[in-house]
């Protein structure tokens, strides 16, 4: 058995442990394994590079991806289907797996649906916001780095009195802010899931410095909206393949309202692609390598057009159509939680 493997979308850590799993499994059963370099475009132009035990035996402690990755999406020009087709067959693949997000997970599922390939699909994003799955790997990573970061930020912003703002990644969803916020203690964490009140965070820093504490520390995830009639706040107006805006820059706007409603000094870190960066933590590590094992035996059985996925404790598999096109939203109750502390 021949089997291809590619990873697509933003990078995360997390992926190389994929990789060495569905290699090593896939090796025990006498198969060979092929990686496609840089997501879809590697399957488009025929990029390749053979993946061995003996290769992929150490990258568990490897941050990204070997394979290298893109967010090319074949579907934009039907020839780009017809070569993906082409070097399907002529690697002689007998199944894929694509690890990735809801675009590259979308592309699996369509090149399954119309085409029969044998797809398996693999979620991944720091961002956490795929659906059925409970988590995603990199995700614990992610939320581990902005909290290093936002214990360091704390001791400078005491110091000299300050409000810190940190902007998160996530996209449209408020995961990462809102774990990585109640982990640190914040005095305020924004979300793109629920409407901004900036009078209110203003008042309570306000209250709070009153009453003697000397800093603030405010998580902001890029997707969130500074009112429900202003648009997201974004780079430029360029949009990937899938259509996607480059998000970024609400910390410094939401800084800016905080100072001239506070009187308060404030500054703004924008954490941006360092959360994604570096080892896997041993959480993402060991989920990654379970969804490697799992994504290949699914291949050895078969069981094509579905994706592993987490469920309590265990790596289920579950249709590839039930994951993509809808994304999983921070939880409310679960940012109520953390609401508690911003009386
Ligand atoms: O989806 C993962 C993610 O890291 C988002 O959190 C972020 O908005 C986006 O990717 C950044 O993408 P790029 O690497 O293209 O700048």
């Amino acid at each position: 058995m021949k089997v291809g493997i590619l990873t697509g979308g933003g990078d995360c850590p997390g992926l190389n442990p994929v990789i060495r799993a569905a290699v090593r499994v896939i090796a025990n059963a006498n198969g060979q394994v092929v990686g496609l370099l840089e997501g879809w475009r590697g399957a488009i132009e025929g990029l390749t590079m053979d993946l061995t035990v003996e290769n992929t035996d150490s990258i568990i402690s490897q941050g990204g991806t070997i394979l290298g990755s893109s967010r090319t999406n074949p579907y934009k020009k039907p020839a780009d289907i017809d070569r993906l087709l082409d070097t399907y067959r002529n690697l002689g693949l007998d199944a894929l797996i694509a690890i990735g997000g809801d675009d590259t997970l979308g592309v699996a599922n369509r090149l399954y649906q119309d085409h029969g390939l044998g797809l398996i699909g693999c979620p991944k994003t720091i961002d956490n916001d795929l659906s059925a799955t409970d988590v995603t790997f990199g995700f614990d990573t992610s939320i581990n780095i902005v909290m290093e970061a936002i214990d360091r930020l704390r001791t400078t912003a005491e110091s000299h009195r300050r409000i810190m703002v940190i902007e998160t990644m996530g996209r449209h969803a408020g995961w990462i802010a809102c774990y990585s916020g109640m982990a640190t203690a914040a005095d305020y964490i924004l979300v793109p899931e629920l409407e901004v009140n900036l009078s209110e965070m203003c008042d309570l820093l306000k209250r709070r410095r009153k009453e003697g504490k000397k800093y603030g520390i405010v998580v902001v995830s890029e997707g969130a909206k500074l009112s429900e009639s202003d648009g997201f706040v974004t780079k430029d107006a360029v949009v990937d393949d899938f259509g996607h805006v480059k998000l970024g820059g609400i910390g410094d706007a939401v800084a800016e309202i905080i100072e001239k409603k506070t009187g308060i000094e404030t500054r703004v870190v924008t954490l941006g692609h360092l959360q994604r960066g570096g080892p896997p933590s041993a959480y993402d590590r060991v989920l990654g390598t379970r969804c490697g094992i799992h994504a290949a035996r699914m291949v050895l059985k078969k069981d094509f057009g579905k994706m592993v996925s987490l469920r309590g404790t265990k790596i289920v598999a579950v249709p590839l159509a039930e994951a993509v096109g809808t994304m999983r939203m921070l939880d409310i109750d679960f940012f109520n939680e953390a609401g508690e502390f911003f009386t």
